[in-house]
């Protein structure tokens, strides 16, 4: 009989935290005309972004499970994006969500605490509190420009603190922390031995073209979450990844065992195309102009329409996060501009924000456009 140890019965209780920014996207993504609730850049066609002769030497793949941690050729790829990483301190995940998922797994037990910076894409925080484990939220204050205090961090810090996590390039504000207050941050984690995690998934799309320092160039411990799905344009592929200490790396690949072994050949096949050096800042370039062009455009909307919205707009990321003027909530207002207009968009609700809504900047002009048109339509019509 096999023998399992006493502390895997959790299971049995376990209640799983609904993910409420995923749960309404999956729901109603795809039923309106204009979905402006993606985080990320507008994505590539598989025609665009592959040129005959990678077409063709795709289609001569064989469909193997491959590495199960991910190719070397990719793993070395994603290794030289970090400073002084190679293939072991690399991990190639389902998307970046799974990256996060293993990471949880493999770090965290009941009786740890995690510290949170909040708000955030809250995948960690609500799958991290499903399994029991403590979790203590630090907020991110907009009358601060969405940046870390440490002060307050100083007192959320304590004996069992494991680790804190923070989304830089944040989702939703698309904040970003200058290289001096990343040092700090990880200044204070070390001093305390702490893990410092970064998901990362934004990186790349900065608006000035600076592309922000990860946290695994500063700190040994840090563990970094990123993927291809936001800056780099291509979240079909599925393909994300962890970066960290070699132990860690390794209980996550065993974890990953248990999840989905491994990702897919064709996605590894392209992934690792887009991570070449030229490559990959092409598609920076691409990601920075839509943004660019589509946050002036929010800026001048929100002139026209101070009364009724105002935003600190993003540094970086394929999204705002708006703050309304209207007796309204925001799932309510949501849920009517989706029946109504046709347009979808993020309740900050989702965030534990209400008030705000998150609007995705990364979609096409046009869609943009129209989304912003009908929002200050109806609320000129409704408030
Ligand atoms: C901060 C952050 N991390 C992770 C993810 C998951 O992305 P994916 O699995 O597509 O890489 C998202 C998706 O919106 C996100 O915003």
């Amino acid at each position: 009989m096999l023998k399992h140890s006493e502390t895997t019965n959790w299971w049995g209780k376990m209640e799983i935290i609904e993910f409420g920014l995923e749960r309404i996207q999956s729901l109603y993504e795809n039923t309106v005309e204009y979905n402006l609730s993606d985080s990320g850049v507008h994505p590539y066609s598989l025609r665009e972004f592959l040129t005959p002769d990678q077409i063709e030497e795709m289609l001569d793949l064989e469909i193997g499970y491959g590495w199960t941690n991910g190719t070397v050729e990719l793993r070395n790829s994603i290794a030289r994006l970090y400073k002084g990483r190679n293939q072991d301190n690399v991990i190639v995940t389902n998307g970046s969500a799974e990256a996060n998922f293993l990471m949880v797994m493999s770090l965290l037990n009941p009786g740890d605490e995690l510290i949170v910076f909040v708000p955030n894409y809250l995948q960690i925080w609500g799958w991290a509190k499903s399994l029991g484990i403590k979790v203590v939220e630090v907020e991110l204050r907009e009358d601060q420009s969405w940046q870390p205090d440490l002060d307050e961090l100083a007192k959320a810090v304590t004996l069992k603190t494991k680790m804190i996590t923070i989304c830089h390039p944040n989702n939703p504000s698309g904040s970003i922390m200058d290289e001096a207050s990343m040092i700090k941050l990880v200044e204070f984690a070390r001093s305390r031995d702490l893990y410092l995690h970064g998901d990362e998934v934004y990186k790349g799309s900065e608006l000035s073209g600076v592309e922000s320092p990860s946290f695994a160039d500063l700190y040994d411990k840090a563990i970094v979450t990123s993927g291809l799905s936001k800056a780099l344009a291509l979240p079909g592929l599925r393909i994300g990844w962890l970066v960290g200490p070699t132990d860690f790396i390794y209980k996550a690949w065993q974890c990953k065992d248990y999840t989905s072994i491994t990702t897919n050949t064709v996605s590894e096949y392209v992934a690792d195309i887009a991570l070449q050096p030229q490559k990959r800042a092409e598609i920076l370039s691409r990601s920075r102009r839509i943004l660019n062009e589509n946050v002036a455009l929010l800026g001048g909307w929100l002139e026209t329409n101070a009364n009724l919205f105002s935003s600190i707009l993003p540094k970086a990321g394929g999204m705002a996060f708006v703050r309304y003027n209207m007796d309204i909530n925001s799932t309510d207002l949501v849920h009517k501009l989706r029946e109504e207009r046709s347009i979808m968009l993020v309740p900050g609700d989702v965030y534990g924000k209400d008030g705000y809504i998150r609007l995705g900047v990364g979609a096409p002009k046009d869609h943009i456009e129209a989304g912003l048109s009908h929002l200050s339509d109806f609320a000129r019509s409704n408030f």
